[in-house]
């Protein structure tokens, strides 16, 4: 990563800055930036800035989201990453991927046994995450190509972790689960 870039919470006067760069980096996805807004508002959520460290500038923001796995024996808490943003001029010199490193070290101070998200593989893989199917998870929907649903198991996981993966309200009452449509039927592999 750049040498003058660093992360850290976000602070409450950054809210303002972290949906101008979540607007920027999904730019024909603006749904996004009301998502996050909704996201932000759950106990337990966590969100994490990449800071211009000469102006203290929000150059990229993760989110995590706290969510469930219906295990058989219990529910058990898990997080979400969601959403992940860099600032386009900024993209393409390692911001998202210290702040992947950095909210997967989050989640596992946390105690979350697992880290989910939806993405694209040929970026997470990457940064550790596997496709979470195998691994005796369900997709919280179909329209979740099996490709894009991928988990990173943490410290705290064991193999009774296992179940569907259920989202908060906030991620349907946005509709931003999975795909629709012809991006859905682009996917094959299910
Ligand atoms: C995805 C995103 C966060 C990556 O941020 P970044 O700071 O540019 O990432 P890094 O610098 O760590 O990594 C850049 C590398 O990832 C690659 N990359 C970026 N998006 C990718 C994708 N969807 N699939 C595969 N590779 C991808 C770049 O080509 C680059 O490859 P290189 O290292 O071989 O040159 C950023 O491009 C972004 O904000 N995109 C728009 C929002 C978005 O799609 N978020 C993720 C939703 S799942």
């Amino acid at each position: 990563m750049t040498r003058d870039v660093r992360i850290r919470n976000e602070a409450p006067d950054d809210r303002a800055e972290v949906l101008a760069v979540i607007g920027a980096a999904f730019g024909t996805e603006p749904e996004v930036v009301a998502l996050w807004d909704e996201l932000r508002e759950i106990a337990g959520t966590q969100s994490l800035v990449a800071v211009d460290g000469a102006g203290d500038e929000v150059v990229g923001h993760v989110g995590l989201t706290p969510a469930w796995v219906d295990a058989p024996d219990r529910t058990v808490e898990v997080l979400v990453l969601s959403p992940l943003s860099v600032r386009p001029d900024r993209q393409g010199v390692g911001i998202g991927a210290a702040l992947v490193s950095a909210a997967h070290a989050r989640a596992d101070e946390l105690g979350s046994p697992a880290l989910f998200l939806e993405g694209d593989p040929a970026y997470y893989s990457r940064h550790g995450f596997r496709p979470a199917r195998g691994l005796g998870f369900t997709a919280p929907s179909v329209r979740i190509p099996g490709a894009a649903f991928q988990v990173m198991l943490l410290g705290a996981y064991e193999p009774s972790v296992a179940g569907a993966l259920v989202y908060p309200d906030v991620f349907w009452r946005h509709d931003a689960v999975g795909l629709r449509g012809e991006a859905l039927d682009r996917f094959t592999d299910d």
